[in-house]
């Protein structure tokens, strides 16, 4: 009876956690599937912008990645499978871009969205490591991307996997940069699955991933802690929403039970949303294990209503009057708490996120939730059996560690 009702309970566990995750399934059809192109119709590699263009059934996502100006990823989602991408480089390069990029019918765009990489600050996190609670002196002056020298994308690209490296430094005096640099390495994907490397991250063929790292940069005092400020834009009168999703999932990151996500406000007359996402991890190593955890916190997201001119590819796309037009907000995230170790004394941080076209992926319970959930509903009937064992026998033995599962 009570073996029939755990496995009662499991069942509806499962259906509700979707058992793996609603991710598989729906994949990319085109020929080519996903493609990328570097600075499409244009010969120079003095600026970079990389098209992916992942063709499906009826519909096409656009991602443009570009450091023209700050690091920007543009999301152009189409209801037609040859929808194409055009910039007008001379236009873009200018100080009125607004236009240059175009994607084409242009009546086939459905939904349009993008995500900034504005600005890295670092500050004194001696006493804590919340952003919102260090006094303005504790701060350092902040790096502004936009202000980065990139290096080309060319030879950064992996048409096998999917991906490329945009490496840039800071061109200030600090000399800071002298050894290391920052990197956006994005990757797309043709269907879903999870990724390999921590945090292990969930992907659909509707999304794209971003990986932020920071390697050998020199911080500027002893507990230096670092935060990255992301904007994100929706179209419209709709606005975007940063939610945290809780699970007791521990298997895929372990000691991870947040999944924090930028999505798009519901509404009845607008078509599409998008998504930015990511887990409450970052990591300090360039092959993360567990141990190399670093906590990252997220703070509230800010209405922003001014842009300046580092916003050159969403003026290009959206229009000179992209504030009337659209909404943005920003959100900070900071890496390290108490007591962790600071970034300089390993040097090396990164930290992923998924963009993507609808609805996130969202987490299923494991099997081996699953399963301990078993034993633990199963407990009952197993504690009354072991109970009484235990008492016939009176055979005494030292309790088990708890061992922690990897
Ligand atoms: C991806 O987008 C397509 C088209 O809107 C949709 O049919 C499909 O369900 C989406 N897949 C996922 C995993 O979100
Ligand atoms: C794709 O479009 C064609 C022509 O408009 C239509 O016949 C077909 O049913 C569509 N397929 C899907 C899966 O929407
Ligand atoms: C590109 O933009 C420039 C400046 O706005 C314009 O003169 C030119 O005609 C455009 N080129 C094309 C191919 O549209
Ligand atoms: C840390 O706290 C001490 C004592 O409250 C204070 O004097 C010091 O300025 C603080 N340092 C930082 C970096 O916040
Ligand atoms: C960096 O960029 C910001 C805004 O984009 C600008 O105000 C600032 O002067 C720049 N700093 C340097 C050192 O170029
Ligand atoms: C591209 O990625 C594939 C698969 O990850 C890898 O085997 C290959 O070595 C990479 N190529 C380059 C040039 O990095
Ligand atoms: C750069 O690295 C070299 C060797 O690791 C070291 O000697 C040098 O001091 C570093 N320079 C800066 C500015 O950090
Ligand atoms: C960093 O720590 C060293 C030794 O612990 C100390 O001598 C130095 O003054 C500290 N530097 C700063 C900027 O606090
Ligand atoms: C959206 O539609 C639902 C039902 O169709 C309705 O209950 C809700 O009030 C609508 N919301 C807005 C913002 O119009
Ligand atoms: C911009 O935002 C600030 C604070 O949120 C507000 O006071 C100001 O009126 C806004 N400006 C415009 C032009 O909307
Ligand atoms: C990020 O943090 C810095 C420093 O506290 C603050 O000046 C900035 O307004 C914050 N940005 C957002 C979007 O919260």
């Amino acid at each position: 009876m009570l073996a029939a009702g755990s496995w009662t309970a499991l069942a509806l566990l499962w259906a509700a956690g979707g058992c793996v995750g609603r991710s598989a399934g729906y994949r990319r059809r085109g020929d080519p599937k996903v493609s990328l192109e570097y600075n499409p119709g244009w010969e120079s590699s003095a600026v970079n912008l990389l098209h992916t263009r992942a063709v499906g059934l009826n519909d096409t996502i656009h991602y443009i990645w570009s450091t023209i100006g700050a690091p920007t990823a543009l999301l152009v989602y189409t209801g037609s499978d040859s929808s194409t991408l055009h910039v007008n480089w001379t236009q873009l390069l200018s100080s009125s871009p607004a236009g240059a990029i175009r994607v084409e019918p242009a009546d086939s765009v459905l939904y349009s969205t993008a995500v900034v990489f504005t600005r890295l600050w670092e500050y004194d996190g001696t006493n804590t490591s919340d952003l919102s609670k260090v006094h303005a002196e504790h701060f350092y002056p902040s790096y502004h991307l936009a202000n980065f020298t990139w290096a080309s994308l060319e030879g950064q690209l992996n048409k096998t996997a999917l991906s490329a490296e945009f490496r840039g430094v800071s061109s200030g005096r600090e000399g800071t940069f002298w050894n290391g640099s920052i990197s956006f390495q994005v990757t797309a994907y043709e269907g879903g699955s999870r990724d390999g490397p921590l945090p292990r991250l969930l992907h659909s063929a509707n999304s794209s991933k971003v990986e932020f790292v920071m390697q050998g940069v020199a911080p500027r005092g002893n507990r230096s802690r670092f935060a990255l400020e992301i904007l994100a834009l929706e179209q419209g009168g709709r606005r975007k929403l940063l939610q945290s999703v809780r699970s007791i999932d521990d298997e895929y990151t372990p000691t991870i039970f947040e999944m924090a996500q930028l999505i798009s406000e519901p509404h009845n007359n607008s078509f599409g949303s998008s998504f930015l996402q990511w887990k409450t991890a970052a990591y300090s190593s360039q092959n993360p294990q567990r141990e190399d955890t670093v906590h990252c916190q997220y703070y509230p997201l800010q209405v922003v209503n001014t842009t300046g001119p580092e916003f050159s590819i969403l003026r290009a796309y959206f229009g000179e009057d992209l504030e009337r037009r659209c909404s943005l907000s920003a959100v900070n995230i900071s890496f390290g708490s108490e007591n962790n170790e600071a970034y300089e004394e390993k040097g090396y941080l990164s930290w992923s996120a998924l963009v993507g076209f609808g609805e996130p992926p969202r987490e299923g319970f494991s099997l081996l939730v699953i399963g301990i959930l078993a034993v633990a509903l199963g407990t009952p009937a197993v504690l009354l059996i072991v109970g009484t064992l235990v008492v016939l026998t009176r055979q005494e033995k030292p309790c088990s560690e708890y061992e922690p599962i990897n």
